[in-house]
This record gives C-alpha cells, sequence and structure tokens, in this order.
C-alpha cells in the first residue's frame, strides 16, 4: 500500500480525513528529496528552505548518512537500555569530543531532551547546591519555543501552544529575551534559581537574533550567581548558524548542551543532552530514560551525521553563504516596501514582512515561492524563516535569490 502512487490532492484528503489537524501545512505534498531539492508527487522540482526545521542541515537522503543507517538497521535495531551494545558506547566516546562534554545522555526527540535538561538541572540543584526539594526555579525567556510538552508548554507565552492545556507545571520564571538587566534582577532577588534555559537565536519566534555579547554575559551571570547555563540548541546547533554551535560565536561552553535535529540530518530521531560529570553524574539507574535513545540506529546514523558536518566544512559553507544570502536580500529590501528587515546568523534567516502581525502577506508570499519553486514557511508574526540545507552552493543560493527578489516583486 505504501508503495501505491497517490495524487496530491489524495494525500491532502488523507491527511485531513485521518490525521490530527495540529498542524498547518503549505500545500505541496513531497514525496523525494536529495541535496538542496525537494520534488512533489508530480515531480515538480523545490529548493527546500526550509530543511525540516533544521534538520536536514547535511540535505536530504545524504549517501554517507543514509548507508549508516541501512547498514546498522539490517544488523541490530533495538535492545532498550536493558542490555549493553556494541554502538551506544562508540557514540557516546565520539559525540562527547565532538562538543567538549564529559558525558552524554541520548534521547530522541528536541522536546524530550529539554524535559531531560530541566530534570538534569532540577536534581543537581538539590543534591548538589542543597535547594530546598520543590523549591528550584528555571529561568525562562519570553517568546521561547522548547517543544510540546506539558511541562514545557507551561512556560511558553504562545497562547495557541498553552490554553486549555492546563494544569501547567510550576516552577519557571519568564524573563525578556536578550535582557541582561532583567536576567541580574531575577539572579539577585530570587532564592533558589538552579539554572537559565536559552535558545542562543530564538528560531520560532522569529530568527530573533540576540544583541552582540548577550549569551557570554548571560554565562558570566551564571557563573556569578552559581546558577547553569542551559543552551537549547536543537534549531541552532550543528553547524546551522555558521559555527557548530550558536554559542562557540561567542565562545560560550554551556553546562548543559541540548541538541536534536540535524543531529541526525533529519534521517531518524536523535536528541542528546550534553554536560559533565559532576552534574550528569546526578543521575542514577531507573531515575530517567527512554526505550529508543541510545539505540544502535540512531547512534550509528549520529555519528555520520557529524562526520559528514566536519568532512564537508558545512559550519563555514554556512557562514560564507549566509553573509552573501543577507547582503543579496539586504538589497532587496532597501528597494521594496513590503520587506522590513532581514536578519539571521549563518544559514538560519528570516526576512520581515511591512505588514500587521495578523494579515496573511507571509503566507501569501510563501505561496507565490512555491509557485516559484522554492518552499518556506512564515513562522510567528509576519516573518518568513529561509534556513535551506547548508549543503548549498553558491550558484543555488544566488538562484534562490532570484526567486525571492521575482516572488517579491511580483507582489
Ligand atoms: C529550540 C527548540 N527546542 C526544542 C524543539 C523541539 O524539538 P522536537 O520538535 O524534536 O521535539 C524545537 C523544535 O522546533 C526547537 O526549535
Amino acid at each position: 500500500m505504501i508503495s501505491e502512487q497517490i495524487s496530491s490532492q489524495k494525500a491532502v484528503e488523507l491527511e485531513d480525513k485521518y490525521g490530527a489537524h495540529n498542524y498547518h501545512p503549505l500545500p505541496v505534498v513531497l514525496s523525494k528529496g536529495e541535496g538542496v531539492y525537494v520534488w512533489d508527487v508530480e515531480g515538480k522540482k523545490y529548493y527546500d528552505f526550509l530543511s525540516a526545521y533544521s534538520a536536514v542541515n547535511q540535505g536530504h537522503c545524504h549517501p554517507r548518512i543514509i548507508n549508516a543507517l541501512k547498514s546498522q538497521a539490517e544488523t541490530l535495531t533495538l535492545t532498550s537500555r536493558a542490555f549493553y551494545n556494541d554502538v551506544l558506547g562508540k557514540y557516546e566516546k565520539f559525540v562527547t569530543n565532538f562538543f567538549g562534554f564529559d558525558k552524554v545522555l541520548p534521547m530522541n526527540t528536541g522536546a524530550e531532551a529539554v524535559e531531560t535538561a530541566i530534570k538534569l538541572c532540577r536534581k543537581y540543584a538539590y543534591e548538589v547546591k542543597g535547594i530546598v526539594e520543590n523549591e528550584a526555579q528555571i529561568i525562562v525567556c519570553k517568546n521561547n519555543f522548547h517543544g510540546r510538552t506539558t511541562t514545557i508548554i507551561s512556560f511558553s507565552n504562545d497562547e495557541d501552544a498553552r490554553k486549555n492545556f492546563g494544569p501547567y507545571t510550576s516552577g519557571f520564571i519568564k524573563i525578556e529575551y536578550d535582557n541582561l538587566q532583567a536576567l541580574e534582577e531575577v539572579l539577585t532577588s530570587t532564592k533558589n534559581v538552579a539554572g537559565f534555559l536559552v535558545e542562543p537565536i530564538q528560531g520560532e519566534a522569529g530568527v530573533y537574533v540576540p544583541s552582540e555579547g548577550y549569551l557570554s554575559k548571560a554565562k558570566a551571570l551564571c557563573e556569578k550567581y552559581g546558577v547553569l547555563f542551559i543552551a537549547d540548541e536543537v534549531q541552532t546547533g550543528i553547524a546551522r548558524t555558521g559555527k557548530l554551535l550558536a554559542v562557540n560565536h561567542e565562545n560560550v561552553q554551556p553546562d548543559i548542551l541540548i541538541l536534536g535535529k540535524a543531529l541526525s540530518g533529519g534521517v531518524y530521531p536523535v536528541s542528546a543532552v550534553l554536560a559533565n560529570n559532576e552534574i550528569m553524574n546526578v543521575i542514577k539507574p531507573g531515575q530517567h530514560g527512554s526505550t529508543f535513545g541510545g539505540n544502535p540506529v540512531a547512534c550509528a546514523v549520529a555519528i555520520e551525521a557529524l562526520n559528514v558536518i566536519k568532512d564537508e566544512a558545512l559550519a563555514e559553507n554556512a557562514e560564507v553563504l549566509g553573509q552573501l544570502f543577507r547582503s543579496e536580500i539586504q538589497k532587496l529590501v532597501d528597494s521594496s516596501d513590503l520587506l522590513l528587515k532581514v536578519r539571521g546568523k549563518g544559514l538560519l534567516n528570516a526576512i520581515l514582512i511591512n505588514d500587521t502581525e495578523d494579515s496573511s502577506t507571509a503566507w501569501d508570499i510563501c505561496i507565490k515561492l512555491r509557485d516559484n519553486g522554492l518552499l518556506a514557511k512564515p513562522t510567528h508574526g509576519n516573518i518568513i524563516r529561509f534556513a535551506p540545507p547548508l549543503v548549498m552552493n553558491k550558484e543555488q543560493l544566488l538562484e534562490c535569490v532570484e526567486i525571492i527578489k521575482k516572488t517579491i516583486s511580483e507582489f
């Protein structure tokens, strides 16, 4: 049944009838991907400018990652952590060396890794810092996006994400993003702060890049007040912003690092929490886990996905192409009343549309971009995120810039 060819219309009808309506996809039905390209059911080719929300940094169906997947899938897929397997330890050594931490805790999705980091931070606060049990507070930022679990949406300020999903988890203090004074005020006025959970760039909020120095100064404040600095690099990590991690732009080493998405090149759900022994050792057998976390397929895929990032110098490519993209799009912004601004880092960028927040302009532009052969998606407000796979070359990027220019000129 799965190999049966269906039309785009049929695919949409099936999802509409049998699937929960928890997404509002752009109307395009994809059936194939390779590198920076995807094809729809009718064979039309597009540039992918979303990369599955920055999961497909290494490009669609990267042959090396697919080979790792196939070969491990034919050998051993899942043992659970009830037994050892012969891939997990190799992966743990590899990934901790890669990012410079003592230990890793493997999970599957980004939200699970954020949950893991929250639990780790709280446990460390009670058992090492001596905070009174159930009193730990974690500072988070307004307009954050860390995933969809009940605890995580408890500290979201997006009404769609929150409303009617209560009662909510307590223990979180929300402050303005990119505001060091707000951070220091909470650190000085509140007892029992255990951690500061932050996105180095707020992706879902519209690719909001904080002021230069924000991350390094926030880290210094956390050190001063003995609070764990927790970086959620699920979207910004793995070369997306022009460095391996977005915190590397400011030479920050987080106390807890959260990774997901491109850790597998978008091939398989793989996420991870990294920390040093002092922190990670508070977790003992039976206190946290996941049946699929650290399974042999995930481990083999993640090793190859990270090797591809390094071997193909994808961080460097993202840096160079990102500069080019923003400088080209800036010319368009300067000459068009429809666009307010382009912003971003590396190949995580966005354009702000000159229209009210609730208008459909960003959506309408994305529909036209689709017609012109480029797939992008609006994010919160009237903003379009542009995040192509990092295996793009200069020629392809310039062709995409032309598509965007042509599309905007049609409005
Ligand atoms: C910064 C950040 N954290 C966490 C998540 C959640 O990841 P997942 O959708 O894999 O649960 C996302 C997803 O977009 C994200 O951007």
